[in-house]
């Protein structure tokens, strides 16, 4: 059993958040939701091979255009939001129309509602967003989180050169900051303009009426040694008290993340961690949980992570998932702590993404598609070479009969096959089922069907390869194991029935090893 807990997961934020994120959890929440899915998303989600993952398409090509995904989701506010909530988004709805704008909005007011309810009593929630939709935003959050708990509008100002006509170039985004309650907590953050950024180490000189100058040292012991005394007219020590003016509501200092900056992961959105570190020591503190619930390459989580406090992020591609995986680990190496890495592969590239950094996972994942149970937590050390049983009935002795099932990742060959059909002779098993990543070579198929067939003595002319061999390729096509299911199937206690089956008993596995 690991202790760890900061979560990654993978997936739509919206099944996480409901599915797998307590109440009132969560201190600090920032999100950057994606809006306008636009020539650089594509590029950046168009395969190298130019084809497109659907995964990873999925977030910016459906989501925000007016479909039955949005009318489902807007009903689903309006009879099951709060009044408030319902009374807006109806009016918002015959204002807007049925938009990609209302689509947005409708959306991002699901979601909002699942924060408001993980957010502690104590917590605080930024929204970052930019003048297209942050005037709509503003009013949701009102009805969510109430006008009285609003904070700050916050103006992130950046420099940014575009070739703009007719209008002033735009060079801000708008960060919305709300609380939960009056008993949100808060940490005043201090700002340095950049002439008194420059003398940061001992203190900054400050211009008086008259030419006259004005060193303020907040160093004495390193001033003692840099400074003459004689340059000043005075010389004021305030040892120990924060640098700077308490921060105000519209931040200059902080840069985008250009080609130049050394943060840059190549993600378009990136944000850069000094905004992220900014907000995360103004409302939280050590120990705490932050949840960043449109995580891209990870900036929050990095953020968090370096200054200790727990967290959670969520993304819905595999692409942002593995740059943060790379990124946590680059930045922290040894120091980093453990974390969990849930969710799952809905395409091969996906599937492929998870096997590369995690085979456990990866192996985890495989067996659910096969409706198997883990043989045992390999991590802790005793491997039969069995990865999964599938139990079946096929008679009405009560005794069930069991499949075998092996996963593979990586490269595979026939010797494989002939160690499966030893498993399943040692452990009595009647069929062995053999997962592979990888496309099976032909000496393997061979062999597998060298095994002949399994003919259950109550069920004469049907027959099931006893050795069968699928590709999580053709798993992910729908694809399935060939044995009796004539009876319930008696691997599982029966989950009640949802409409992604395939995933609640993923998660299910997960849940006896997490
Ligand atoms: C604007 S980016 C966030 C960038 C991030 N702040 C950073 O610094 O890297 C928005 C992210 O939200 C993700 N996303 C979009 N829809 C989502 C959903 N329904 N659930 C989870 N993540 C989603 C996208 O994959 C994208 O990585």
């Amino acid at each position: 059993m690991t202790t760890a807990s900061n979560r990654l997961y993978f997936g739509d934020n919206l099944d996480i958040l409901r599915e797998r994120v307590a109440d009132e959890s969560v201190d600090l929440i920032y999100l950057d939701p994606p809006f306008n899915s636009n020539a650089t998303y594509n590029l950046l989600f168009r395969e190298k091979s130019g084809a497109q993952s659907a995964t990873q398409i999925m977030a910016f090509d459906d989501i925000w255009q007016w479909g039955l995904e949005s009318e489902s989701a807007y009903h689903d506010v309006v009879t099951n939001g709060s009044k408030a909530l319902a009374d807006l988004l109806q009016a918002m709805r015959s204002f807007l129309g049925p938009n990609d704008m209302m689509a947005y909005l409708t959306m991002m007011a699901q979601r909002m509602a699942e924060l408001q309810r993980v957010l502690k009593p104590s917590g605080s929630i930024y929204l970052h967003c930019d003048p297209t939709a942050s005037h709509y935003l503003k009013l949701l959050m009102d009805a969510i989180f109430g006008r009285a708990n609003f904070r700050n509008e916050i103006v992130w100002h950046y420099g940014k050169w575009s070739n703009v006509a007719g209008y002033f170039q735009r060079n801000h985004d708008i960060i919305l900051f709300y609380v939960k309650s009056d008993r949100a907590k808060f940490n005043k953050q201090y700002s340095l303009s950049p002439d008194k950024k420059r003398k940061l180490e001992i203190g900054y000189q400050v211009n008086r009426p008259g030419g006259r100058k004005q060193l303020i040292v907040y160093d004495r012991k390193k001033a003692s040694k840099k400074i003459k005394e004689g340059d000043y007219d005075k010389i004021v020590y305030r040892d120990n008290e924060n640098p700077g003016m308490p921060m105000h509501d519209t931040w200059h200092d902080i840069n985008i993340i250009n080609s130049q900056a050394k943060e840059r992961l190549g993600y378009p959105t990136q944000k850069p961690e000094a905004l992220l570190e900014r907000i995360i020591n103004a409302s939280s503190n050590e120990g705490d949980v932050v949840l960043d619930p449109f995580c891209g390459c990870g900036t929050a989580i990095a953020a968090a992570e370096r200054l200790n406090r727990r967290w959670m992020g969520i993304d819905v591609t595999h692409l942002a998932i593995t740059l943060i995986r790379h990124r946590l680990h680059d930045s922290f190496g040894e120091d980093l702590k453990p974390y969990h890495m849930l969710g799952d592969p809905k395409d091969l590239l996906s599937a492929e993404s998870l096997a590369l950094h995690d085979r456990y996972q990866f192996e985890w994942w495989a067996l659910g598609l096969v409706d198997a149970k883990p043989a045992q937590d390999k991590r802790k050390g005793a491997d039969s070479g069995i990865d999964g049983y599938i139990n079946f009935f096929d008679d009405n002795s009560g005794k069930a009969k069991r499949i075998i099932v092996q996963v593979k990742s990586g490269n595979v060959q026939r010797g494989q096959i002939a160690t499966l059909k030893g498993d399943m002779e040692r452990e009595k098993a009647e069929i062995g089922l053999f997962v592979t990543l990888k496309p099976p070579t032909g000496p393997m198929r061979t062999e597998a069907a060298a095994a002949g067939f399994y003919e259950p003595s109550h069920f004469l002319g049907h027959t099931f390869p006893r050795v069968q061999i699928l590709t999580i390729e053709e798993l992910l096509s729908g694809a399935q194991a060939h044995y009796p299911r004539f009876a319930p199937q008696a691997t599982f206690r029966q989950a009640p029935r949802r409409l992604r089956q395939q995933r609640e008993q993923t998660r299910m596995i997960w849940e006896l090893y997490t």
